[in-house]
């Protein structure tokens, strides 16, 4: 055996426990400690009337005193239940709830060698583009001089170049290609996975760069390695940017870009300023603004704010000025009040970015900027406002705003900080501070389940009804339309007519009301219901829809997961084939549990 897998095997002898295996068969007496007396399984048929087996369930380790058996928890699986040296393995991880796949397969130094080689890949590639960027010809002129020119006209300084590492993938179909071919050790299977370069659709097995004509933003990790590169187009061709492809080395939804150089900032400063895109992020490092890093477009992940987690619990929002960016900002206030962070927000104006507020703006002006920030509930309000005053907003919106913190502050953990937020919100709201309270507490008391007021207490899968739900809730609530489509792909619908129904509604302009929503169904039948269902489903109607999609998420990962099961059950063990299938497939099927343990934490919401 090698060492890799003894040290596996230790591994799972840890976290099994052979005494609740015993239990299931024979009798078993507690003598104290993890010390236990059993009935020995291997003489008299397993039957014997006073037990002499002794057992260690800490050293995981038995001895029977009558017949001289002894060994550990494989040991009996092997001697007693007959079972192969896989298959008790197998067996325990099932027994468990142990991840047992991957123990045989060599997939986890495999994995390794493609990481290194994903790795040499990039950094070879980065080092290209970086050197072409800057390449002169003979009379010692930029090449290149379109995208010099270009990277000048972004006013970006040479510094400011090296720091990032930013290159130039030169107008030519496979000058890459070329050069990596020429570097040993490399296989273009690799080349392709960590996509630097892409196969011809016409001619198979021709292979051209993946990036031509634009400047390179490697994105490096904090420990330095450059995971993927980050590419602009210079000659206004689609899409502006385009970005590796995800691998083992590249997971967007970790990414946080500029975290190698802003790192040492970010913890000296105590404090994260979280932008959306490269430029962002360059440009507020040439302007002495050193803590910031770009989530790479608009959504922040769980995944993100756990990487910012390992540096700072103090994060600065600053997306992008628009709906976008807007609402970006609240998901990332809600995942990051989920793990405790403090949430601020600097609000700009006259630009759609930091790149842009740059543009006319200096550093000391951003620094009081900076100082003015709001935490996320004064933000949370700011907004929903929209600059008019308390007596312009509709008592129903006044009311779905208040509603409207349930979700923020149901993440906090200190009663005195909801209780003071409760109070600001009353305050700015004129609403009275007891009757908010109360509402909110009701609410937490009653697990929040606005569902089953509506559909009763069928609790399990009756998901028709929730599927009929979402079409009710959106019609009369037609503002929860842009959430919805964002969370609840049409796909996930399983009856045909409510698929229809839902589809017809995410084509309405942003702005519908409950009329152009019922018009959009066209169905006479349907909308009569619907209006004798008003009142109920106006109330909490963004808690409501949160469930909705929780219940809607949850029956498709439950879906996803049978099948799985089915097939894993199907499938032949006897290959090593059949076997790392279903190893794999016990794999997908953990995640999925996962998915689904963080869909029902309120996360992914
Ligand atoms: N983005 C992306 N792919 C796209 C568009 C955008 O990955 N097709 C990401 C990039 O990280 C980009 C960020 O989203 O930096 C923000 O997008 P956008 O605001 O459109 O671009 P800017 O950062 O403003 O880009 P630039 O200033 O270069 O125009
Ligand atoms: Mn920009």
């Amino acid at each position: 055996m090698d060492n890799v897998l003894i040290e596996k095997l230790n591994l799972l002898l840890k976290q099994v426990s052979i005494i609740s295996l015993f239990k299931d068969h024979y009798k078993v007496l507690h003598r104290g400690g993890s010390k236990y007396t059993v009935q020995c399984p291997f003489h008299k048929d397993g039957n014997e009337t006073n037990p002499s087996m002794s057992v260690d369930d800490d050293l995981g380790l038995y001895k029977c005193f009558a017949c001289g058996a002894s060994g550990n928890i494989i040991t009996y699986l092997r001697e007693k239940e007959g079972m192969a040296f896989k298959d008790a393995v197998l067996y325990l991880g099932r027994r468990f709830s142990i991840d047992t796949s991957g123990f045989f397969t060599k997939k986890v130094s495999h994995r390794d060698m493609l990481y290194a080689q994903m790795k040499k890949i990039n950094d070879f590639s980065c080092l290209f583009f970086a050197k072409t960027l800057l390449s002169k010809n003979k009379n010692r002129e930029y090449i290149y001089s379109n995208a010099v020119e270009y990277l000048k006209k972004r006013k970006i300084p040479f510094s400011v170049l090296k720091e990032f590492k930013i290159g130039l993938a030169p107008p030519k179909w496979d000058a890459l290609f070329n050069s990596l071919k020429n570097v040993k050790d490399i296989e273009i299977k690799n080349m392709f996975d960590v996509g630097v370069i892409r196969e011809s659709r016409k001619a198979q097995g021709k292979y051209f760069d993946n990036f031509i004509n634009r400047i390179i933003f490697p994105i490096i990790n904090e420990r330095d390695e450059v995971i993927g590169f980050g590419a602009r187009s210079i000659d206004g061709s689609e899409p502006k940017y385009l970005n590796s492809k995800e691998s083992i080395l590249f997971k967007k939804k970790h990414v946080l870009y500029g975290i190698n150089v802003a790192r040492t900032s970010i913890m000296k400063l105590d404090r994260i300023l979280v932008v959306e895109g490269y430029m962002d992020v360059i440009t507020c490092h040439k302007m002495g603004v050193t803590n910031a890093v770009a989530t790479l477009g608009t959504a922040t992940t769980d995944e993100h704010i756990t990487e910012i987690k390992k540096y700072t619990s103090n994060i600065v929002l600053a997306l992008d000025n628009d709906e976008a960016g807007v609402r970006a900002t609240k998901n990332a206030i809600y995942n990051a009040l989920k793990v405790s962070a403090k949430v601020y927000i600097i609000g700009f104006e006259g630009a759609k970015d930091l790149d842009e507020y740059f543009s006319s703006k200096t550093k000391e002006d951003f620094d009081l900027l900076e100082e003015k920030k709001l935490v996320w509930y004064e933000w949370l309000l700011m907004t929903s406002l929209e600059g008019r005053l308390l007596n312009d907003v509709k008592i129903e919106e006044r009311l779905s705003m208040a509603n409207m913190f349930h979700r923020y502050l149901s993440c906090l953990e200190s009663n005195t900080e909801k209780d003071l937020i409760l109070g600001y919100i009353a305050d700015k709201l004129n609403i009275e501070y007891n009757s908010l309270k109360k509402d909110y507490q009701y609410k937490i008391t009653n697990g929040g389940n606005k569902l089953s007021k509506i559909e009763g207490k069928n609790k399990k899968d009756d998901y028709r009804k929730y599927e009929n739900s979402i079409i009710y809730l959106l019609t009369i609530n037609p503002w929860l339309i842009p959430t919805a489509e964002k969370e609840i792909s049409p796909d996930l619908l399983k009856k045909d007519i409510v698929r229809e129904f839902y589809i017809r509604l995410l084509t309405l302009p942003s702005n519908a009301d409950f009329y152009q929503a019922l018009n959009v169904l066209a169905n006479e039948n349907v909308s009569n219901r619907i209006k004798s269902k008003s009142d109920l489903y106006k109330e909490d109607a963004l808690d409501k829809l949160n469930e909705l999609i929780v219940k809607i998420k949850g029956d498709d990962i439950d879906n996803k997961r049978d099948t799985l099961k089915k097939e894993s059950i199907a499938s032949p063990l006897k290959s090593d084939e059949g076997f790392e299938a279903i190893c794999d497939k016990a794999r997908e099927i953990h995640l999925l549990n996962k998915q689904k343990e963080k869909l029902y934490q309120g996360k992914n919401l």
